[in-house]
Formats: structure tokens, sequence, C-alpha cells
């Protein structure tokens, strides 16, 4: 694992760079106000509801709901992981990422692109070693892959050596030790010389999601004692959780991505794209990871996965689907494909040719269906205690589902089979569920308030208002600050007079400042960036795209007074708190000076 990326650093990369000229060169923008506008390349769309903000140096889209800094637009439209997004970006404005751990933790530059070479070397031997072996060429031969797909694929062979890769690549101690930290040598148990891991395997070179050569998976030729695969270990640029195999040239095969169908093996891949579905990738031996969900679902809207009928391909899906879960946002499917016991998509294609599994792919199950399937085995919904069960073992995971339609409709389903109410609002802070809308009004109600639309008329005009609009002066304070970080230099140092407040969203409003205080180059896309993977991000995200109205020193002063409003807040709290407990069980001495200095400034 790469070591962390430090958040001052990624604020100082959004500093730097221009989100306006990141898009532009993927997506032409026109200029639109002070913004700049374009059809949404996240979604179909006729008329342009995507816009970016040189400001707020962030895309948000209206349509859609898509948004984010340059980070999140790199890897939604690149398709990047985040490091690597970061990489990119720092390698425009010349900077070098640094990684939280030091140098063991981030693989190191030239380490790295050492490794890639040698990898790529090795399958360059493998290729060549396949065209010097009949054997291994009347393997694939056997398998029926034709020439164009052993070349797509890069498919190779490992003669039956020791000294096959080492001695042809390793000509010094260095480059012995680079093959050892790329996985291509092993040592025995008792030390030694380090020596080929792969000996009489055919080869199936593993690409990353730019097409560079990270690791390798061999398959023996005939029947063996030892394991039909042997994979690479994890190594600085091999983590099986988060690699597919063929996702590469998935995305080679078509600009546009319908579907992905996520199978078994190596072989059920290739069989797959040779058969006229360029769409299949594999995961590398191991169950489906969230990493993987995620890298699935950036590529495209709709997974297939493909398992055995048996008990282990029904264990191995609903692995899968618990990983799928938290990756449900809106617009998401996952559908999943159970094949008859004996078979694995290479059989089935070449049996039923692209056609046939075409059907199977149509008559897959939605996740929806396979998840109530799988939960109610083994408990009878005519009971009260079954029902009752269900509704219990299905709770987490249906909570672990992100908000939107998908969550709405399991809930419903699992609210018809056992006829049992729930609401998830326990998992939602309260404030965050609400709409900006109250927000709006208040703050239109504060402009048309008794002293008109001057700067006057802030929010301590209202200071009197309700709860609601109560909580909206917090809310109207971290849209302010979250559009201005740079507001931060009207607040005083902590400690705050309104950290007491009890209110929704206070923590938040504490939390903002401290951030913007401890960062000085922090912007809206940074704020947003770091609550991306956190409850309170939808509610920020809403926040940022309020339209306020005003020129900045207005706000500014709207922010200072927001703040002077909930301090005030405070003390009222504070002065109920002390009136109540002295009804309740009296105040000592110091209290009761407390509260009398409490009132006297208030008739002040
Ligand atoms: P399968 O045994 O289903 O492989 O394992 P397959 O692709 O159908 O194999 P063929 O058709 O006999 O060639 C599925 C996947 O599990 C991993 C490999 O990634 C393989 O592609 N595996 C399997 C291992 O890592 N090690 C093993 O020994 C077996
Ligand atoms: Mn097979």
């Amino acid at each position: 694992m790469a070591g962390r990326i430090p958040d001052s650093f990624i604020d100082d990369l959004l500093a730097r760079i221009d989100i306006v000229d990141v898009i532009q060169e993927r997506v032409p923008l026109k200029k639109a106000g002070r913004d700049w506008s374009a059809r949404c390349p996240f979604h179909d769309e006729r008329s342009p509801s995507f816009t970016v903000s040189p400001h707020k140096q962030f895309y948000h889209c209206f349509g859609c709901g898509a948004h984010g800094s340059a980070i999140k637009f790199l890897m939604d439209y690149d398709r990047l992981e985040f490091p690597d997004a970061i990489e990119e970006l720092a390698a425009r404005v010349g900077l070098k990422v640094p990684y939280e751990g030091g140098r063991a933790a981030a693989p190191q530059q030239s380490d790295t692109a050492d490794l890639y070479t040698v990898l790529d070397q090795s399958a360059r031997y493998f290729q060549h070693a396949l065209a010097d072996s009949a054997t291994a060429r009347a393997y694939f031969d056997g398998r029926g892959l034709d020439a164009a797909t052993i070349a797509a694929f890069g498919l190779g062979y490992a003669p039956d050596a020791y000294d096959g890769l080492r001695s042809a690549l390793g000509n010094s101690p260095q480059r012995i030790n680079l093959l050892e930290k790329a996985g291509m040598l092993t040592r025995g148990e008792r030390g030694g010389m380090p020596y080929d891991r792969f000996r009489d395997r055919v080869m199936f070179p593993i690409q990353d999601r730019r097409g560079r050569i990270i690791a390798f998976g061999g398959r023996v030729l005939a029947k063996s004692d030892g394991p039909k695969y042997l994979n690479s270990p994890e190594t600085p640029l091999f983590h099986k959780g988060r690699e597919l195999f063929a996702l590469w040239q998935v995305r080679q095969a078509q600009q546009k991505m319908g579907r992905i169908i996520v199978v078994e093996g190596y072989m059920d891949v290739i069989a797959l794209h040779q058969h006229g579905l360029p769409q299949a990738v594999a995961t590398l031996g191991t169950a489906t990871t969230r990493e993987h969900a995620e890298i699935l679902f950036r590529n495209c809207a709709d997974v297939y996965f493909c398992f055995d009928g048996d008990r282990a391909g029904r264990q191995a899906a609903w692995r899968a689907a618990e990983s799928v879960l938290p990756r449900m946002r809106e617009g998401r499917q996952a559908h999943f494909l159970f094949l008859p016991d004996g078979e694995d998509p290479d059989t089935l294609i070449r049996q039923e040719g692209n056609a046939g599994f075409e059907q199977r792919l149509t008559a897959a199950t939605p996740l929806s269906e396979f998840f109530f399937a799988h939960q109610e085995s083994g408990t009878d919904l005519r009971t009260a205690d079954g029902r009752a069960r269900l509704a219990e073992r299905c709770k987490e995971l249906i909570a672990s589902i992100p908000e939107g339609s998908f969550r709405d409709r399991m809930l419903e389903l699992l609210t018809d089979k056992t006829a049992i109410r729930w609401s998830l609002s326990a998992s939602l802070s309260p404030q965050m569920r609400e709409g900006v809308e109250e927000m709006l009004e208040e703050r239109v109600a504060q402009l048309r308030g008794a002293s008109g639309p001057s700067a006057d008329a802030a929010p301590t005009a209202r200071s009197s208002g309700g709860v609601d609009a109560q909580r909206s002066v917090v809310r109207y304070a971290v849209a302010l600050l979250l559009q201005n970080p740079n507001f931060i230099e009207s607040v005083d140092a902590p400690p705050y007079a309104f950290a007491a407040l009890r209110r929704p969203g206070v923590g938040l409003l504490i939390e903002l400042i401290d951030i913007c205080r401890s960062r000085p180059a922090v912007n809206t896309a940074a704020l947003l960036q770091q609550y991306e993977q956190r409850e309170e991000g939808a509610a920020l995200r809403k926040l940022a795209v309020l339209a306020l109205h005003g020129d900045a020193g207005t706000l500014q002063r709207e922010f200072a007074d927001a703040l002077t409003v909930l301090s005030a807040q405070t003390k009222q709290q504070r002065t109920d708190d002390l009136i109540a407990k002295q009804a309740d069980s009296g105040l000592d001495d110091e209290e009761k000076a407390e509260l009398r200095g409490l009132l006297a400034a208030r008739r002040r």
C-alpha cells in the first residue's frame, strides 16, 4: 500500500491547478457568467446543466448530481484511482507527491519505473518462449485460442527451468533484486539463490488500468500435484484485491461501456472476448472486494456477476453482493448469473455461442432478488419470529446502501416481506436530511426583514426566530464558509463562544472552521473532497452550490454576524439551563453569579 498523501498537499495542489483547464481539455466548456458550462459528460442530456466554477474550483451537474474537485473529475472521467489522479495533477504543475510514512510506504519513483520495465521484459521473454515451445502452443491451440487472442492478451510460456527468466534478465545483482521484488523470482524455504517462480506454465500477464503489466498468472499445462494456477505475490505494484484481469482490454475494446461481466477465471475472460463479448473481467483468485465493486461501477453502471451454480459459487456470489451493496449509488445495477453445474463461461460460450450466453445475461437475477432469496433461506416468513429474524438479518446490510432509490426499494421489499416498518433515520443526522429550501426561505425572509435588504439585514435581525430559523443560521454559516474559506479571517481564535450550542450542525461548523484555520490554501473543492466519503458530504455539496447573493464584503459581514448570533444563542441556552437548574436542584454561588451576569447582560 502506498502511504497516505497529506491533506495539506492536496489543498496545495487543488489551489495551484485550475479545474477549468483540466476539464476543458476533455470536455468543451462555454463561458456562462462567472462559471463555465457544458453538456454533462456523465449523463445524456440535450441542454447543458454541467457547470464548472473557477471560484470554487469544482464542477457540478444540476441534472445528474455529478460533482467534485479536479481530482474527482479525473477519477470519474479518466477512471483513475485517487493516487493516480493526484499524480497526474501534480505532474501538470511540477509537484512531487509526498507519501506519509516515507519512502518505504510509497513506491519510490525510479524504483517503480524499473519494476514496470522488468515486468514488461518478463512478458516479452515469456512470449518468445511460447513461440519456441510447440507443447505450449499446442496447449492454447487445444483450448481453442486463436493467434489474435493470444496477441491481444500477451500470453506466453514460462519454460521448465529454475533459471530461465533469471539468466535471461537477471544479469546483475541489482536486476536479480528487482526481479525478486517484482515477484518473478522466489527463494526456497531455506533461502539461497532466488530462482524462477513460474516454471512450465502458460502465462497470463495482468495489466493495470493504464495497460502496464503489474503481475502474472501461470497455469500448468497438464494435471499435476502443484496448484493449477499460480499468481504473482503482492508486490509494490500488485494488490490483488484492487485489480481486475482484462479491465484494460475491456476499456480498449469500447469507449462507451454498456455493461461489464465479472467471471472467475482467466480462461473464462479470454474465451468470452474471443467469442464477441469483450466486456469480461475476472478477479484474481480472490473474492470480489468493495474496491473491486467501486472500480467496476466507475467503469459502467451495469455489472453482471457470473458464478458457478454450486454451493461454493453461491457463497462467492453472496460475498460479491455484500461488497457491492455499499457501492449501489443512484443509477447503478448489479445482476447475478448462475451457471449450470460443471460448466463455466469458457465451456458455455463454446457450446452455446455468443447468442446463448447473451440470453443467459438477459435472464440474470437482479441483486435485490438474489439478496432476499439468500437472506430468506431457512427462515419461515409465516411466523412472526421468522419475519423478525429476516428484518434483523437485513437491517445492517440495507443500511450500508447509499441513500437513493435502490435503498428505498430494498426497504420497501423488506417491509412487504416482514410487515415491519423501520427507518434508517438513525444512520443519518437529522440536520443533514433537511433540504436547503428551508434555508433559502429563511434567507429570503432575512433580506425582506424590517430593515430592508441592506448589509444590516443580517441574521441578527432574526435571532429570535423559531427553532428552524435558529438551525438555519448554523447552516447559513456553514454555506458561507464552505463557499468562501477565506472568511476564516473573521473568526476569532478558539475557544469559540458557540461551541457549547446544542444545535444540529454546530459540530460540523466548528470542524470546518478548524480545517480552514489550519489549512490556509484550502478551497471549496478541497473541503468537499475531504467530506466525500462522509455522511455530511451530500449536504455539504448542496450548500456548496447554494446561490448566495451579495458581494464578497456583504457576505463576509453576514458570516461574522451569523457567528455572533450563534454566540448569543449559546448565552441564551446557558441562561435557560441555569434557570432550569435553579428550579430543580438549586444553584451554587458561582452559578448564581453567572446567571446574574447573564441576565444583566441581556437587559443591556
Ligand atoms: P478455475 O479452476 O475455475 O479456473 O479457477 P478456470 O479458469 O476454469 O481454469 P481452467 O479452465 O481449468 O484453465 C478460477 C480462477 O481461480 C484462480 C485463478 O485466478 C483462476 O482463473 N485459481 C484457481 C488460483 O488462483 N489457483 C488455483 O489453483 C486455481
Ligand atoms: Mn475453466
